[in-house]
């Protein structure tokens, strides 16, 4: 059988990523960010589709000569479908129709978490490469979504928990912002982190029922924290600013594995893996390290130009559906949203 090359293009957020993947291995990985957005504090929905539509011609020539393939060896284009801001979406998903028009071959529509999820399946070639097994739990944490899914297989994956409000990545950076982070200000309160006292501050946890997450009632405490000790003195944040970072890195973490510690004990799972932006983390990365030992989990923690916005991912899963023939008809559009089932 002739190898299956995927061309995987992803574009649902600020990040424009071409890969290619062939029969699971990932040949070519190029991500062009976009420095636009730091000046506003958040990413312009605007100016992201017009900084994609100058990125990905490029960064899909870079992605293919970096792979050291011919075009004419690509089986199929995947892209992401969704969710994600629309404009952006429409950049990728027109730029993947156009391309495989022309070539003569499939395109497969991609969902952005689910290929999060399935990015623990792509293979560099590494030779202790280890992949969950079925069933196995994974907290998709980002700038978007808090979930744990159960993933009973590479298409069956049930969301039991989500965040009733902010994503964990939106409580990092909106706390980030209020001490004049830049942004993003998730890796920033990261770095900061490693210098604080993580106890020197403390914050009520939210109580929410089932696998569910909340975070606005963090933010809001963090926001009254700051804006009751400035009062009292004006370089409050500047003199404290370590262990603020440190302080709200704890909090943020403790409640994501809390609710994860409970779903894998009730389901009786013990595979549980991490994904997404927020799975930078080096809090939350040592907490995974930390529950194997205590709990016995396997854990599954993807390195780290994985867990950000990539194409790979969107790669590694076209695969599977490649495997599985399940193509995209030429006229399906993007969607922003995404239901409760993945
Ligand atoms: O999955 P992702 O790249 O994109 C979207 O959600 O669109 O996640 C981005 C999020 C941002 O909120 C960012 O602050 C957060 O991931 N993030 C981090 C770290 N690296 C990225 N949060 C905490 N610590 C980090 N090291």
């Amino acid at each position: 059988m002739n190898p299956v090359t995927i061309l995987g293009i992803e574009s649902s957020c600020d990040d424009t990523s071409a890969s290619i993947v062939r029969n699971g291995l990932m040949l070519s990985n190029v991500v062009a960010g976009q420095e636009v957005h730091s000046l506003y504090g958040g990413v312009v929905p605007e100016l992201a589709s017009r900084a994609h539509q100058q990125n990905i011609i490029p960064v899909v020539e870079a992605a293919i000569k970096k792979a050291g393939i011919d075009k004419s060896e690509i089986s199929a284009v995947a892209f992401t479908r969704g969710p994600g801001l629309l404009g952006s979406l429409l950049v990728g998903t027109s730029f993947a129709k156009g391309f495989a028009q022309a070539l003569g071959i499939p395109i497969i529509d991609v969902n952005h978490l689910q290929a999060h999820v399935l990015a623990h399946f792509i293979s560099q070639g590494n030779e202790n490469e280890t992949m969950p097994e079925f069933p196995f739990l994974c907290l998709l944490v980002s700038g978007g979504n808090s979930q744990i899914i159960v993933v009973h297989s590479h298409f069956d994956m049930e969301i039991i928990g989500q965040t009733i409000d902010d994503a964990a990545g939106e409580a990092f950076d909106k706390c980030a912002k209020v001490m004049g982070l830049p942004y993003p200000g998730g890796p920033h309160i990261d770095r900061l982190a490693k210098q604080g006292n993580a106890d020197a501050f403390k914050f009520n946890k939210p109580q929410i029922p089932e696998y569910n997450y909340s975070f606005s009632g963090l933010k809001t405490s963090f926001l009254y924290l700051l804006r009751d000790k400035e009062k009292e003195n004006a370089d409050f944040v500047k003199e404290n600013l370590n262990d603020l970072c440190a302080s709200i890195q704890k909090t943020v973490v403790e409640i994501l594995m809390s609710k994860l510690r409970k779903a894998a004990n009730d389901l009786n799972i013990k595979n549980v893996a991490v994904a997404g932006g927020v799975s930078a983390n080096s809090a939350l990365r040592q907490a995974f390290h930390d529950y194997a030992i205590r709990y016995e989990w396997n854990v599954f923690i993807p390195p780290v130009s994985f867990t950000t916005d990539n194409a790979a991912m969107i790669a590694i899963t076209g695969y599977f559906k490649y495997l599985k023939s399940d193509f995209c008809a030429i006229d399906e559009v993007p969607y922003a949203r995404v239901s409760q089932k993945l």
